[in-house]
């Protein structure tokens, strides 16, 4: 389907190509070369518009995991507690917390690539966040059932699985701990490039 895909580029870049050596070519443009112009272009739009739509279609189931009954209903546990008015996914959300689309995957790292481990892991956390500190902010403890967590963690698990094309993008610049700035209006100085 890519190959079928650059070819209908292609053929558009010719035909585009073609149409605008033709109109300029012309000394004068009469009613029935416009109606063909007109019919032909819109003719061909619309073949590659359905073309790249049936593309795109046919990509989706590729994009993402099953979606089980579980994750379902961690969609709607998710907006239960209303998670989306500090946190993002795929974009959409505040900035207030960390962006949770790839959330599955750093559990996964930092349990060692144990998916188990890291399902467990995820379950506490969001059941009872460690308490905020002076450069950390805190999650609410929310008060979730056991059963809700549990479908959260497969919603965002889901989510995780969805090929992005690399969304979120990782940071370019490092933020570190600033321990004493002179004035605060210099803080964004004290980020420092990864090396
Ligand atoms: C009032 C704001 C707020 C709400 C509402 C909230 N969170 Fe959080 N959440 C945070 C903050 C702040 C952190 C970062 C805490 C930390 O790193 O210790 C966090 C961290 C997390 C993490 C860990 C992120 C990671 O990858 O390390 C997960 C998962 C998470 N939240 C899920 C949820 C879910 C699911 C909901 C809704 C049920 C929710 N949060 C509601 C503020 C919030």
């Amino acid at each position: 389907m890519e190959a079928l895909s650059w070819l209908a580029v292609i053929v558009a870049g010719v035909l585009c190509s073609l149409f605008l050596w033709w109109s300029f070519s012309l000394e004068e443009i009469g009613a029935r070369s416009l109606k063909w112009a007109f019919l032909l272009g819109t003719a061909s739009l619309m073949l590659f518009l359905l073309f790249f739509t049936l593309d795109y279609l046919s990509l989706l189931p590729q994009r993402a995991g099953r979606m089980t009954d579980e994750v379902v209903l961690g969609k709607k546990v998710w907006h239960k507690y209303l998670c989306i008015d500090c946190h993002t996914l795929l974009g959409n959300g505040a900035y207030y917390a960390p962006d949770l689309t790839k959330s599955w995957d750093r559990f996964l790292v930092r349990s060692g690539g144990d998916e188990e481990q890291a399902g467990q892991m995820m379950r506490s956390f969001l059941k009872d966040p460690p308490a905020a500190t002076c450069n950390r902010r805190g999650m609410p403890r929310l008060g979730m059932t056991d059963e809700e967590s549990r479908e959260l963690v497969s919603f965002l698990r889901w989510v995780a699985s969805i090929d992005t094309n690399e969304w979120p993008p990782n940071p370019l610049y490092q933020a570190v701990t600033i321990t004493s700035v002179p004035h605060p209006q210099d803080a964004l100085l004290y980020f420092q490039r990864p090396l």
